[in-house]
């Protein structure tokens, strides 16, 4: 989307109508609203982006303002500084920022600790998009929960749900490099197969077709499971909880079964926590940003050099198809990250 003129942009803007809460999301509770927008003025660190290539994230951040039936929905990016009042972040800087999901934003003071300037940081061997998914904000909590809760030993077992999506992908990955043995599930064969042939892991199931209990039973074996790496937050915990062995962990990471507005059974067996002396830990990346620049350090060569493998899909189209491809992350149709690219880098 090109700029009417240097001070006015038509901005087409993803809204999310009331409603959407508490059902599971379909494409009528989403629209395209097309308006011009006049180059704002700026507060003190408030700057203006394109936004070129959205990373379509499973959870959906929105918020209605007081009287309003629609809000804007907020997901993850890579943009452009058009215009800055911000001496971190300069015009024409490149970023990883929280945006609305529209060609233009501002991004407000509240947001700005969540920007990430990319300019140094981009190995031209690696794509863009790439800095949306392993390099980018799925990538960093990976890396930063393994290390921070996971505490991954040599000779232990993981077991991470969801393993063919953005971070289970990598936490596989890195946990087969720390010589941990590695579990996973996925919604398809296809998927599965993936994950013991392309990745590694040393088994796998579907958790569609498959009794979980038993099929994690029998992959975790007599040594038992050391680590779970929760992507899901469904009833699976329960099984989890009933084969770790003491001292193990649950890393608490993702909800994708209440994205889809599941209502996941109550787990019964939280007794194992105390028995078993198990440490049950969440995370969230909101407050943990300072740590981005080592996570670059540490992985850029890793992911350049191919040791680190990951897919992801870049669907070119304007912003009216964000809404119905965030609809097909979570229906599983695709592996790893999605993005939606607006506009030429
Ligand atoms: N805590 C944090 O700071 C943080 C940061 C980033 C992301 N997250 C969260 O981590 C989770 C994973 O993110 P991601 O980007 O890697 O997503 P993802 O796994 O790529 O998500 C899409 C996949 O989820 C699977 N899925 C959808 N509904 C499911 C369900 N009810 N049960 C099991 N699998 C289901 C589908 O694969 P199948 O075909 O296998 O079903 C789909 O392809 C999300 O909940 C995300 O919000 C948390």
């Amino acid at each position: 989307m090109s700029p009417l003129s240097s001070q006015q942009f038509t901005n087409n803007r993803v809204v999310i109508t009331e409603g959407a809460e508490h059902v599971p999301l379909n494409k009528e509770q989403f629209k395209t609203v097309t308006e011009v927008l006049t180059l704002p003025e700026l507060q003190k660190d408030e700057i203006f982006v394109q936004n070129l290539i959205f990373s379509l994230d499973p959870y959906l951040r929105y918020d209605y303002q007081e009287g309003s039936k629609e809000s804007s929905v907020f997901g993850f990016g890579i943009s452009r500084v058009i215009a800055s009042n911000n001496a971190k972040v300069p015009t024409g800087a490149l970023v990883i920022s929280p945006s609305n999901w529209a060609d233009y934003s501002v991004i407000p003071k509240k947001s700005l600790s969540e920007v990430a300037v990319l300019d140094d940081v981009i190995d031209p061997k690696v794509p863009l998009s790439a800095y949306n998914g392993v390099l980018g904000v799925p990538g960093f909590t990976v890396w930063d929960s393994l290390n921070k809760i996971g505490d991954l030993k040599k000779g232990e077992t993981i077991y991470i749900s969801s393993a063919a999506g953005t971070l289970g992908q990598l936490a596989g990955q890195l946990a087969k490099r720390k010589g941990l043995r590695v579990i996973g599930s996925a919604g398809t064969d296809e998927k599965v197969a993936f994950l013991k042939n392309e990745l590694g892991f040393d088994a796998a199931f579907n958790y569609k077709t498959q009794d979980k209990r038993e099929a994690l039973t029998e992959a975790v074996g007599e040594a038992g499971l050391d680590i779970y790496y929760d992507l899901v937050g469904d009833d699976t915990t329960e099984v989890a909880l009933d084969l770790l062995n003491p001292q193990g962990r649950v890393v608490a990471v993702g909800i994708l079964a209440y994205h889809q507005n599941e209502a996941p059974k109550p787990i019964t067996n939280v007794y194992n926590v105390l028995f078993k002396r198990l440490r049950y830990e969440g995370y969230t990346l909101f407050d943990r940003f300072e740590h981005f620049a080592q996570f670059w350090r540490e992985m850029t060569p890793l992911v350049a050099s191919g040791d680190i493998k990951y897919t992801q899909t870049v669907v070119k189209a304007g912003a009216d198809k964000i809404a119905e491809t965030y609809l097909n992350v979570l229906n599983g149709t695709y592996k790893g990250k999605v993005n939606v690219q607006l506009a030429e880098i």
